[in-house]
Parts: C-alpha cells; sequence; structure tokens
C-alpha cells in the first residue's frame, strides 16, 4: 500500500495553507497586514469598552517582542453606545484582514497562546462571528470574569453549547486552539483545546459557506460582570496561526 493511501495529506501537513502566519505580529507593518483595528462595525459592541486603536496610536493596541497586547483603561465622561450601554474603559480590539468560510470538504486549525484576565468585570475573547448573519459565532476562547475560561458554539440566540473549564495561573501563557471541520456538507464540528488538551467537541448548525470574522478584543464589565477594575487591564497574545484544512 502507497504511503499517500495511508497518512491522510492533512496528517501529513500538506494541503494546508497558512491563512494568518505565527510571524503576524513580528512588527507593526505584519500586524496590518493581518489584521484590521476596532471591530469590523466600529468602536462598540456589548459591554462597557469603547475601542481605540489606529496605525498611529498604540495606547490601546500594540506590538512587542512578537506579542500582541490590548489594554483597557477606566474613563469617565465618554458618551454611552447607540444602544445605551454607558462606556467605563477605553480599549483595543482588532480583527483578521481577511473573513473565513468553511467550505464543504474542508476546515481550519487556529491556535494561539494568551495570559488572559479572569477578574470580574474582565471579559477577553478570541471568536469567530458571521459576516452577513448572526450566528454563526464560535467563541474559540472567551474569559468572563469568573476564573473560568469559555468554549462556546451558536445555533441560535437560546441553542447554545458552552462549556467553561477552571483556567490556572492566568498570569502564565496559556495555549488555546480550535480544529474546525464540515461534517456532512452543512453542519460543522469544533474541537477546543486548552494546553494540547481536548476539552470538548461542539457542533454547530448550517455553518457551511457562511463567511466569518475573527475578532480579538478586550471587553469589560457586560457579561463578565460590573463592576470592573479600577486600574488597567491586559491582554496579551502571541503564536497565533491559522491555517485551512
Ligand atoms: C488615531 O487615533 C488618535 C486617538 O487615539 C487620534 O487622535 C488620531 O487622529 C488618529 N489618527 C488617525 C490617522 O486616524
Ligand atoms: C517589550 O517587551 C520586552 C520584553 O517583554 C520588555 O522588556 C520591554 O519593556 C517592552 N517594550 C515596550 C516598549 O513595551
Ligand atoms: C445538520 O444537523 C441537523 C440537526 O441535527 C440535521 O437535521 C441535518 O440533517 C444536518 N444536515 C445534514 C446535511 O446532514
Ligand atoms: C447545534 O446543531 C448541531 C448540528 O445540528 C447539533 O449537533 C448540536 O447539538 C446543536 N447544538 C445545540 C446546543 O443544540
Ligand atoms: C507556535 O505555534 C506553533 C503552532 O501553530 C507551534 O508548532 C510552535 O511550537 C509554537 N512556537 C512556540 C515558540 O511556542
Amino acid at each position: 500500500m502507497h504511503l499517500l493511501t495511508v497518512l491522510s495529506l492533512a496528517q501529513l501537513g500538506l494541503g494546508t495553507t497558512t491563512l494568518i502566519p505565527t510571524t503576524c505580529f513580528d512588527s507593526y507593518a505584519s500586524l496590518e497586514k493581518y489584521f484590521d483595528y476596532l471591530y469590523p462595525w466600529g468602536s462598540d459592541h456589548n459591554g462597557a469598552a469603547r475601542m481605540v486603536g489606529n496605525s498611529t496610536d498604540h495606547e490601546y493596541i500594540s506590538v512587542n517582542s512578537s506579542t500582541l497586547t490590548l489594554v483597557a483603561k477606566p474613563v469617565t465622561g465618554q458618551p454611552p453606545t447607540s444602544s445605551g450601554v454607558a462606556i467605563n474603559y477605553l480599549s483595543g480590539t482588532v480583527y483578521a484582514a481577511q473573513t473565513f468560510t468553511v467550505e464543504a470538504g474542508s476546515g481550519f486549525d487556529i491556535q494561539a497562546e494568551f495570559q488572559a484576565p479572569t477578574e470580574k468585570g474582565t471579559w477577553p475573547a478570541f471568536w469567530l462571528t458571521g459576516v452577513d448573519s448572526w450566528p454563526p459565532e464560535i467563541d474559540l476562547a472567551e474569559w468572563k470574569g469568573t476564573g473560568d475560561i469559555s468554549f462556546n458554539t451558536f445555533n441560535t440566540s437560546s441553542e447554545v453549547e458552552a462549556v467553561n473549564v477552571d483556567y490556572p495561573s492566568p498570569d502564565e501563557f496559556h495555549t488555546v486552539r480550535g480544529e474546525i471541520r464540515d461534517e456532512d456538507g452543512s453542519n460543522i464540528s469544533v474541537k477546543f483545546y486548552l494546553d494540547g488538551e481536548l476539552v470538548t467537541t461542539e457542533y454547530g448548525e448550517d455553518y457551511i459557506g457562511k463567511p466569518l470574522y475573527l475578532i480579538i478584543d478586550l471587553q469589560m464589565e457586560g457579561s463578565s460582570g460590573s463592576p470592573g477594575p479600577t486600574t488597567d487591564t491586559y491582554y496579551l497574545i502571541r503564536n497565533l496561526s491559522f491555517e485551512q484544512i
């Protein structure tokens, strides 16, 4: 039997395409090649942090030593969001410049190392969300101020698979990995790993062919509780890779 009939191309590392390389945080030029500042829709979302950041101002979003740092700082005097949420912080968010679509017969492997805060009122996340509709949403990692890390896949706003597990020593880097695969031409599976251990496998309905944004944000308060910290909050990410299978 020929070797290639025993080992899949993916197992051999062939047939994979690097969409975001591990060098993406090596410089501002590289950051800005693969990411844009803010949310795809602007500065505000569903929490108490308003995002700031652009190519000339790196107070809230910086790269150094191949590490992306997002900082949230308490603020007063900001107007609320358009939906009336009070703004108590300025913070940083980036999203991938390209969007990602799981096609039939394919998938993605996404991995990065995080030093993420878990105090009450801190809500960092690393997530995929639909470009043209919501859901789809896959929270590859989300920390909601409890000490846990959450792994979530949404079918609808009420039909959600959500798994929360203990997140030890938040002041150290931990590796998060998500493996997304087409299951049947319509639904997908997601294997979530923390520090190399498979934590859970979740399934998403009707995800194939729907483009997704990748967002790295440091939201505050909202689902992570309030009041949040009165000092600056830091969220660090390094060695991110995004591979198409
Ligand atoms: C970048 O953002 C700062 C505020 O954080 C603002 O003063 C400056 O005008 C912005 N620059 C550009 C080019 O948008
Ligand atoms: C960059 O990172 C290094 C190592 O972590 C640190 O010593 C240095 O202070 C940082 N520089 C800036 C400008 O943040
Ligand atoms: C996707 O999952 C739904 C719900 O489990 C199921 O009804 C449907 O048949 C699945 N789609 C395909 C193409 O198998
Ligand atoms: C979402 O849909 C998938 C595919 O049909 C299904 O396997 C999964 O159980 C659903 N999730 C929830 C929370 O019902
Ligand atoms: C960076 O991540 C890749 C996987 O994407 C892994 O193979 C490599 O060992 C990591 N490098 C470091 C220095 O941790």
